[in-house]
């Protein structure tokens, strides 16, 4: 078989993939593979926008928010981590170029979406995913140091004895398979939303990084913590379900069954909100509940400015946002599971890591805080960068002692078993 070499293979190219491959030395070879287009990663399809904390007196805040959203399994330093890191990284995003909805002062503006207590989500206007991740891929782009190879399936890993050292490829147009070596292998292949019939996911997502992990006998964690967005747009036909976003709840949109009434807190956690359309359609035999935009603070100009692409789709499929509720029923969104891996992207194979949504870094607990997505995809991978940037390759020069990290992958196991243990005792 053909075989290639590199000093970090990268398999993903939506916002985890790219910023791993961006923070890496630039005296390291990287290859940068995605299944589809460049611009087919979910990263693209983000709508609401990417939290921050607003000030010191936020921390606890958004500590709680994120943990009550997700039912307090999260890894609360995991979650401290992300918080932490959220000033210095849209500050990063910005001075890329990135460019987020600002008040006539030039201050960044904020929305809200559910179980969030305060607003503290930058946007830009409802295609934040878009704006952010085409930033990112100009940049890989100018690296000379990275290549993107996009069309390119990974089949599998290869390994030596327990050690990752590269992995599988298939070129999608030709089918030729080829191997290709790497100091370290970096997972960053996004959701599942591929094995769903409705999913706000590109259909060629179908988690492959947690697929070979298994294979391998790599800890993959909460294979079943998957995530149904409440509100996406009901049209009875088939393809990916176009995602009405949070933040017009957050902005002040409503959910209404058969007979116009509200039924639900629009505001609360995602699974609750889910829960309480499903139950209603039951109740009605309908197949979608209403969500009424012309409640939206501001109303028109609020809807035609923050939310041009939900109007345009709308009105694509018939509907005027200005005058009638939309029909809209819950699909999957995303995954919360995953490889498991720490706060630098290491899974419990060395040189393998996993970032983004195909991880479970334990950040999300069983539930997903709206727009923490982006935002812990874009910490993480650059922390796995740094680590791979000190602790070498697979391929000689590697100076990770496997015994160690063994220990260490224990050692791992043991504080978070500790600490899921402290934080139920807590709860009690
Ligand atoms: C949305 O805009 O509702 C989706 C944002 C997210 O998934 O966090």
């Amino acid at each position: 078989m053909n075989t290639e070499e590199t000093d970090v293979l990268v398999v993903g190219a939506g916002v985890a993939g790219l910023n791993c491959a961006l923070h890496l030395p630039s005296g390291m070879r990287v290859l940068v593979v995605c299944k589809g287009g460049p611009e087919e990663s979910d990263s693209f399809l983000a709508q609401g926008g990417i939290c921050v904390l607003r000030d010191e007196g936020d921390f606890d805040g958004y500590f709680e928010d994120t943990m009550r959203a997700g039912h307090y399994e999260n890894d609360p330093d995991t979650v401290r981590c992300m918080i932490a890191h959220s000033r210095e990284t849209i500050d990063e995003l910005i001075a890329r170029g990135v460019r987020f909805a600002r008040e006539a002062d030039g201050a960044l503006s904020y929305t809200r979406e559910g179980a969030h207590s305060r607003p503290r989500i930058v946007y830009h206007a409802d295609c934040t995913g878009r704006e952010i991740t085409s930033h990112l891929l100009r940049a890989v782009r100018q690296c000379a140091n990275v290549q993107l190879r996009p069309r390119t399936t990974m089949l599998d890993l290869v390994t030596d004895g327990a050690v990752c050292t590269g992995a599988v490829l298939r070129e999608n147009a030709t089918g030729r398979v080829y191997v290709v070596r790497a100091g370290n292998v970096v997972l960053a292949t996004g959701g599942v939303g591929g094995l769903f019939r409705h999913s706000t996911n590109f259909r060629i997502l179908t988690g492959d990084g947690v697929g070979v992990c298994l294979e391998h006998g790599v800890a993959v964690d909460h294979a079943d913590y998957v995530q149904f967005h409440p509100t996406t747009l009901y049209t009875g036909g088939r393809g990916r379900s176009f995602l009405i976003s949070e933040s017009v709840r957050g902005e002040g949109a409503q959910l209404l069954n058969a007979a116009g009434e509200r039924f639900v807190d629009e505001l609360l956690p995602r699974d609750v909100v889910t829960a309480a359309i499903r139950a209603q359609m039951a109740q009605e035999g309908s197949a979608y509940v209403r969500l009424d935009l012309r409640t939206v603070r501001g109303g028109a100009q609020t809807l035609e400015k923050h939310f041009p692409g939900i109007v345009r789709r709308c009105r694509k499929a018939g509907l005027d946002v200005f005058s009638q509720p939309v029909p809209v029923v819950p699909a999957q969104h995303y995954f919360m599971g995953g490889v498991r891996s720490d706060l630098s992207g290491r899974t419990t194979m060395p040189h393998l890591y996993a970032v983004g949504e195909t991880c479970c870094n334990g950040v999300h607990g069983k539930n997903r805080l709206a727009s923490n997505s982006l935002l812990e995809a874009i910490i993480f991978a650059r922390r796995a960068a740094e680590d791979i940037a000190v602790c070498g390759s697979a391929k000689g020069e590697c100076s990770v002692d496997l015994a160690a990290y063994q220990k260490y992958a224990r050692h791992e196991r043991a504080r978070r078993a500790l600490v899921a243990k402290e934080v139920c005792n807590e709860r009690e």
